[in-house]
């Protein structure tokens, strides 16, 4: 295996205390809890209110992470806010963060990877630490899906949820730390899953609210085919990199998108689901913020122990997609 430049010292994670359950969108559109269990797997997913905003969601998940890390807030060099629905478009949301936070020694920057955030964010984080520009960064994946989803379009509304994860990459000791890490983009599909408005080419309108352009919009079966071929790919790149096969791997933590394309993705990986982590039921899609949110849970539930071999991978709107190996 690779010798780790970086580690993940530390993880934290907030997700809002309102629950949205299938019962409740089966009122808001036609749709039933049977329908939305069988289709994704999902059941409930968190709703942020007025105040839960990705600074003050990311400010608590990041305490906790520092606490993790033994780090105090000025320890920290870089911020990198992974997110598709930032609290703002100018100025970043990592801005933001930092004065919630206290970093006052920190430079900050968003990084929009849609759902591959995550771990987009973890390998700009290795990059910077490897040239010497950085030594604490946090890194954060956050979404606050339900601000830009429509309520009134039964095929997307019902996969999306709101949450934070937060990680400190710094400096490897040891052999523990990333051994390996694979992205990749293809921008021909951008339309597939997108916002069109809101940005400057359609600045936000009373037309753009009017025709639902300011809302995301999916194609949700092709979506589906490319996330399963695009998820299992890069499941290969990053074990072959890291000179591993799919027995050497303890847990495997996808983007929870849906539990279908998870079950395939572990299926064409040769993972058994005993490895897989699926906490999609209870929180939907949370782009950016899922697999920072399932690593904190699964190390503080004590399933990532020492010395275990943890796949993740990811996919998005772009289309992004990407994966890591890091040993615990
Ligand atoms: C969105 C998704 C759940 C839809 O499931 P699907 O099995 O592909 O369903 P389809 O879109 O083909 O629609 C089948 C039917 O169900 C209907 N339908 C769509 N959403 C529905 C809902 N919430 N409740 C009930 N019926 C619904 C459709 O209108 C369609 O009806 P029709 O046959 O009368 O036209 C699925 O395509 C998916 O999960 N795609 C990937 C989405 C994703 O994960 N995106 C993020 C990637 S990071």
């Amino acid at each position: 295996m690779n010798k780790p430049i970086v580690e993940i010292a530390g993880t934290g994670r907030y997700t809002p205390e309102r629950i949205l359950t299938n019962e409740d969108l089966s009122k808001m559109v036609t749709t039933s809890d049977e329908w939305i269990t069988e289709r994704t797997g999902i059941k409930e997913r968190r709703i942020s209110s007025d105040t839960e905003t990705l600074a003050y969601m990311g400010r608590i998940a990041a305490e906790q992470a520092l606490e993790e890390a033994g780090l105090a807030a000025d320890q920290i060099d870089t911020i990198l806010f992974a997110t598709a629905s930032p609290d703002r478009l100018l100025p970043s949301t990592a801005c933001d963060l930092q004065a919630a936070l206290g970093a006052e020694n920190a430079a900050a920057m968003d990084i929009g990877a849609a759902c591959s955030g995550f771990i987009f964010a973890v390998t700009v984080a290795e990059g910077m630490i490897s040239s010497g520009k950085a030594k604490n960064v946090l890194v954060i994946g956050g979404e606050r899906l339900s601000r830009i989803v429509d309520y009134e379009d039964r095929s997307t509304c019902i996969l999306f949820g709101d949450g934070v994860g937060a990680a400190i990459v710094r400096p490897a000791t040891g052999d523990r730390g990333v051994v390996s890490t694979y992205l990749k983009s293809d921008g021909r599909l951008a339309e597939l899953l997108w916002r069109p408005a809101g940005g400057s080419s359609i600045p936000a309108s009373a037309e753009s609210v009017e025709d639902k352009s300011i809302y995301m919009q999916m194609a949700g079966p092709e979506v589906f085919k490319h996330a399963v071929k695009s998820m299992t790919d890069a499941c290969d790149r990053a074990m072959e990199m890291a000179g591993l096969t799919g027995d050497d791997i303890d847990v495997m933590i996808p983007h929870q998108a849906n539990v279908r394309i998870i079950k395939a993705t572990a299926k064409h990986a040769g993972m058994p689901m005993e490895k897989v982590v699926v906490n999609v039921d209870r929180f939907g899609n949370t782009s950016a913020a899922s697999i920072p949110i399932a690593l904190d849970e699964q190390i503080r539930a004590g399933t990532i122990k020492k010395g275990d071999t943890v796949l993740l991978v990811a996919f998005g709107a772009g289309f992004t997609w990407g994966s890591m190996v890091v040993k615990w």
